[in-house]
């Protein structure tokens, strides 16, 4: 029998300081997230400098508690690997020279990881037979991507965001409507008390690739109605303006995703990122994947916002490709998908 396989994982990309210890790549022994949301609902948004400074306060301690939780010792880990890019380039330092310290005091290998494909890689965890090919639709705060997945290592972006990513327009929206931040899991839970089809706002259509998204003059089209109510003293029914918003970006992320799929000729579709928790969505997608017969694969809520079991099984994949960084690895704030 192969020996099994225990990676550290870390995640400090964001607001979010994770550890993880994952046993070949898809069994989680333990998962710590330290969610700094409470700090930054203060300011409507995560604040760079503060969520730096939080991270380095919480880093050990949750590695530590993740190593308790899955009962190891660093020796007994076969490698570190963490989040290197792209995210805030203060909080991915504080994680990526946790890791770079930890390899060398234990003569570790270390591995860096990509956000976006730790997101992807969430897949893994939740659906034991998933494996490339299949098209994955990544919805983040700060990403809007149409991937085709050809290998745990291998990636094609197909489409993407042409202005604000899925979770910004949610955020943003949130924030016009009163509801605060972060905005994604309020509209959601608001939505259901609302009528979708209440408001008609626009889809729009992107020119040059199919697969595209623009989510700007959606946002624009909820703040004019906001302004025009207001100025016509109509009351505004905000469970309504949730509701139709959630169904304009639903609906075209569906739509998007499921033409990619039947184009692709792959038949498998997954979903990732913090918006790919949104319970419409995955209502949406699952009926539209059923009716084509598309089989559909969505990792647990939990695993969709960012945390550190996503991080060890991509870095498990990583791992076994080969890929090793060294004691110079950087923080890439704007590291590309693929790219290593
Ligand atoms: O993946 P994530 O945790 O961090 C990034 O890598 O960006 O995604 C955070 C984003 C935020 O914009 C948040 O509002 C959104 O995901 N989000 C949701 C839901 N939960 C989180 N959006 C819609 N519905 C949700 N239930
Ligand atoms: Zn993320």
């Amino acid at each position: 029998m192969e020996k099994d396989i225990y990676i550290l994982a870390i995640e400090s990309s964001c607001d979010e300081t994770a550890a993880a210890v994952m046993k070949n790549g898809r069994e989680e022994c333990s998962s710590v997230i330290y969610s700094q949301i409470e700090l930054h609902k203060l300011y409507g948004g995560v604040v760079p400098e503060i969520a730096s400074r939080k991270h380095i306060e919480k880093i050990n301690p949750v590695i530590k508690e993740a190593l308790k939780n899955a009962d190891k010792k660093l020796s007994d880990i076969d490698a570190i690997a963490v989040t290197y890019g792209p995210g805030l380039v203060g909080a991915l330092l504080v994680g990526v020279a946790e890791a770079k310290a930890l390899a060398y005091a234990a003569g570790k290998p270390l591995v860096g990881v990509h956000h976006i494909e730790g997101h992807i890689a969430a897949n893994y965890i939740e659906n034991k037979d998933l494996e490339p090919p299949f098209i994955c639709l990544v919805v983040s705060g700060g990403h809007t991507h149409l991937v085709k997945v050809l290998d745990y290592d291998s990636f094609e972006i197909i489409g993407r965001t042409r202005d604000d990513a899925a979770g910004e327009a949610f955020d943003k929206v949130a924030r016009a409507i009163g509801l605060g931040y972060p905005g994604g899991p309020k509209i959601d839970r608001l939505s259901k008390e609302g009528n979708k089809f209440a408001i008609d706002f626009p889809r729009a259509k992107v020119d040059g690739n199919e697969f595209d998204f623009s989510f700007s003059g959606l946002k624009s089209a909820v703040l004019n109605y906001l302004n025009q109510s207001e100025m016509k003293g109509i009351e505004i029914n905000r469970a309504d303006v949730a509701a139709s918003f959630q169904y304009a970006v639903i609906d075209v992320l569906t739509q998007h995703a499921i033409t990619a799929v039947k184009e692709s000729g792959l038949n498998k579709l997954a979903i990732a990122g913090g918006v790919a928790s949104n319970t419409s969505l995955r209502e949406n997608i699952e009926e539209a994947c059923k009716k084509e017969g598309i089989e559909f694969y969505h990792p647990l809520p939990i695993y969709c916002t960012d945390n550190a079991a996503m991080i060890g099984a991509a870095g498990y994949y990583n791992y076994l490709k080969g890929v090793r960084h060294g004691l110079d690895l950087n923080a890439v704030p704007n590291l590309k998908i693929g790219e290593r």
